[in-house]
């Protein structure tokens, strides 16, 4: 067995390549190399290359053998291996296929929700991680991953705002650059590399009302300052792709939209890589109204800007692969598109050196990669960056870890599958420490932990409720465990309420009513309403959805071994009626004044979220002082240095993500309050001062005008740097021509 996988491997590592079968000769270029393929294809194996296909069961292989797939999804490193062997051995050109699955964060070992990732503010550790899952998934046969999810989100009733960086085009973009080098690496040809997708392109994430699928219409304005910039940022740092995404406009489809697809995405920005639509978003382009049927909608697809047809209701791929070629052939569709996207395809798997290794490379993987524990404590210390301390009166946090007795209360408390959160298929439920595991490792042993469910997390029985009240008053703290399942987040999870669903709300009040302290832990794919829950309870985390080292990571927050550093990267609300609402906001012409009713508010609720973007506490204080800028105007071309002191006030070591904002004050257009522009994560010991500098450059001042153009206009600015968006120290700069 042994001998024929090593002659198997001889064959196709150094015999293959080197042969006149791959068509091409091996001192070419990429582009010489797919130009050479292409032109020994047939029109019908061009269109084979543009379609992503895994539905058709038993007739894969005739399919593959035939030309008529170039790419398929995760099917195990088995039958993967034996689909590639068709492939590569049987089909007429031995065009390797490309094996392409969603790992969204982490595919064996589950890091934290990206939503929680970017509260982190750390994107070397979340580029880690990306790199780490790229190891895991590539392991396993998998090349290419339809993630980040790089979409803007400022509607919490989206489901998918779980899958992103939150509301910032900035921190967006950062976010977006650091899983595209996480799982592309330096080069795409290593075998741990897998290819990164952007998606949803674009504009997905500003759904109508919060509902997944739905319309979106948006000034072309707000598409290049808010939606647009995290996708640039992944083209920038060299993703290998995009999707297209679901939804409609400006009353034009995404997937079939040229103007974001070829205008922008490679006209103005030379994309060189592949486009591919998100499911069956070509087909759907005949619900949206613009195709008149299949084949409509093919030629829309493709003369938008779709490369590859990811696709099909109940059989993937019938979009692309039964209507291309007839219109071609009628002369409907030229022949260069499809040559165009074909050669697309076949830079991709040059790139990805899938001609060189076909197969999964078991010698490497077995040999090389991070260990078990490396991962686990990337993955642990990822989860402790990404929590929030949204509360701590009277610093009830951090406990001690001899405390006499805890109340461990909640629908979340003892559960292991919703902690892996929305987005985990190859995770392991039962890798997943669970809150209470990670507490009982971390208390003394004479510590009594008096667990009680309470409810489950629909529930609207609250028959559970007499034993954790029981057990709340014969404790010293109740630590509460409750939040959304993760099916209520994710792909076409939106809700109309986002307050605690069932019960839970009711059984932190009955817990609250014992007069035991309370802690309550939250896990969510989405801000909740929560505003009892913040006025009475003693301490609030946010944890989102941690993963597989929750338990552990909880566990060193509630007990102070690690101080809690995440900061949110969206807003929360008071209210569903608030939404859309988010720290960059414009002025208005009548901006809200308590003493003027005819002001931009509300009559019966405050303008203000219940907590900002940018905002966590510590178990430490920070001061920020001496804000400096070292000039007081620049040139259009020209920067300056912000500088400010931050002291740690407090008695524990601690980590401050310092913020960095800006404001245009008068400009040819309305700008926003507050834009971010820097950041930096910094760690003080108690008593001590660092000097935290920022460059502002003009070209951070920079905005469209209204032809959309981008410019720099002499004025006035502020400069604000602080530790949320609501709290900061004020400078400022003229720009001058
Ligand atoms: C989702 C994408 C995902 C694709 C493939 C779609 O339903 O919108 O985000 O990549 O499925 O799984």
């Amino acid at each position: 067995m042994k001998i024929k996988q090593t002659c198997i491997k001889i064959f196709f590592v150094l015999v293959l390549p080197g042969c006149i079968n791959f068509g091409y000769a091996q001192n070419l270029s990429v582009e010489q190399k797919a130009d050479s393929l292409l032109s020994k294809m047939t029109l019908q194996e061009k269109i084979g290359q543009l379609v992503l296909t895994s539905a058709f069961g038993n007739k894969m292989g005739e399919m593959i053998k035939k030309g008529e797939i170039g790419f398929t999804g995760n099917w195990g490193p088995h039958k993967r291996d034996s689909l590639q062997t068709i492939a590569v051995e049987h089909s007429r050109l031995h065009i390797p296929l490309v094996f392409a699955t969603d790992v969204i964060h982490g595919y064996n070992t589950i890091f934290p929700v990206p939503l929680a990732q970017s509260c982190s503010w750390d994107p070397d550790l979340v580029t880690k991680a990306a790199s780490i899952a790229a190891f895991e998934a590539a392991s396993d046969g998998v090349n290419w991953t339809f993630a980040p999810m790089v979409d803007i989100a400022r509607d919490p009733r989206w489901g998918r705002i779980v899958e992103g960086a939150g509301e910032d085009p900035y921190l967006g973009s950062v976010m977006a650059a650091a899983y595209v080098k996480g799982y592309q690496g330096k080069d795409l040809n290593r075998p741990a590399s897998i290819a990164a997708t952007a998606k949803h392109y674009v504009a997905y994430g500003a759904a109508q009302a919060g509902r997944d699928y739905n319309t979106v219409d948006i000034s072309e304005r707000t598409l290049r300052e808010i939606y647009l910039p995290p996708f640039h940022s992944a083209v920038n740092a060299g993703a290998e792709s995009i999707m297209s995404a679901f939804n409609d406009l400006n009353g034009v489809p995404a997937s079939g939209n040229y103007f974001t697809l070829t205008k922008i995405l490679r006209d103005e920005w030379k994309f060189k890589g592949v486009v591919i639509s998100d499911y069956n978003s070509v087909g759907e382009l005949v619900n949206h109204g613009v195709a008149k049927d299949k084949s409509d909608a093919a030629r829309i697809g493709i003369t938008a800007g779709v490369d590859i047809d990811l696709a099909g209701d109940t059989v993937m791929g019938d979009i692309y692969a039964p209507y291309l070629e007839n219109l071609v052939k009628k002369g409907i569709v030229p022949g260069s598109l499809i040559d165009r996207s074909a050669r697309r395809v076949l830079r991709m798997k040059l790139k990805l050196g899938m001609f060189e290794h076909p197969y999964i490379d078991k010698d490497f993987f077995r040999k090389k990669g991070p260990s078990k524990e490396e991962k686990n404590k990337i993955a642990r210390q990822l989860a402790n960056e990404s929590i929030v301390l949204l509360k701590n009166y009277k610093n009830v946090l951090p406990l001690k870890k001899d405390i006499h007795s805890i109340a461990l209360i909640g629908p979340l408390a003892d559960d292991q599958e919703n902690l892996l959160g929305p987005w985990s298929p190859n995770g392991i439920s039962k890798n997943v420490v669970t809150v209470f595991q990670g507490i009982r490792n971390k208390v003394s042993s004479g510590t009594i932990i008096n667990y009680a469910k309470g409810c489950g997390i629909l529930d609207t029985s609250t028959a559970g409720f007499k034993d954790a009240i029981e057990n709340a008053k014969k404790s010293d703290v109740a630590v509460l465990v409750v939040g959304e399942s993760r099916e209520m987040s994710g792909e076409a999870a939106s809700r109309a309420f986002i307050d605690l669903p069932g019960v839970q709300n009711e059984l932190i009040k009955k817990i609250y009513e014992t007069g035991v302290p309370v802690v309550v832990i939250l896990m969510n794919g989405r801000p909740l309403t929560i505003n009892w829950i913040s006025q009475n309870v003693n301490a609030i985390l946010e944890t989102w959805y941690l993963g597989d080292q929750t338990g552990n990571s909880i566990a060193d927050v509630l007990f102070g071994d690690y101080n809690p550093s995440g900061k949110l990267t969206v807003t929360f609300p008071r209210s569903v009626g608030q939404i859309p609402i988010y720290y960059s906001h414009k002025n208005t012409g009548r901006p809200p004044d308590p003493n003027d009713k005819y002001t931009s508010k509300y009559i019966d609720s405050p303008v203000t979220p219940l907590y900002p973007f940018g905002y966590g506490l510590s178990y430490t204080t920070f001061d920020f002082s001496n804000l400096k800028i070292d000039k007081t105007t620049i040139s259009t071309n020209g920067s300056a240095i912000v500088s400010v002191d931050v002291t740690n006030t407090g008695t524990t070591t601690g980590t401050e993500i310092v913020q960095l904002y800006i404001r245009d004050i008068v400009a040819s257009v309305t700008r926003p309050v507050k834009e971010l522009k820097g950041f930096k994560r910094i760690q003080l010991r108690p008593g001590e001062t660092k000097k935290v500098q920022f460059t502002v450059t003009a070209g951070m001042l920079s905005f469209y005008n209204s032809e959309m153009k981008k410019i720099i206009e002499p004025g006035k600015f502020d400069i604000m740097v602080g530790n949320n968006s609501d709290n900061v120290l004020t400078t400022s700069l003229e720009v001058v021509k």
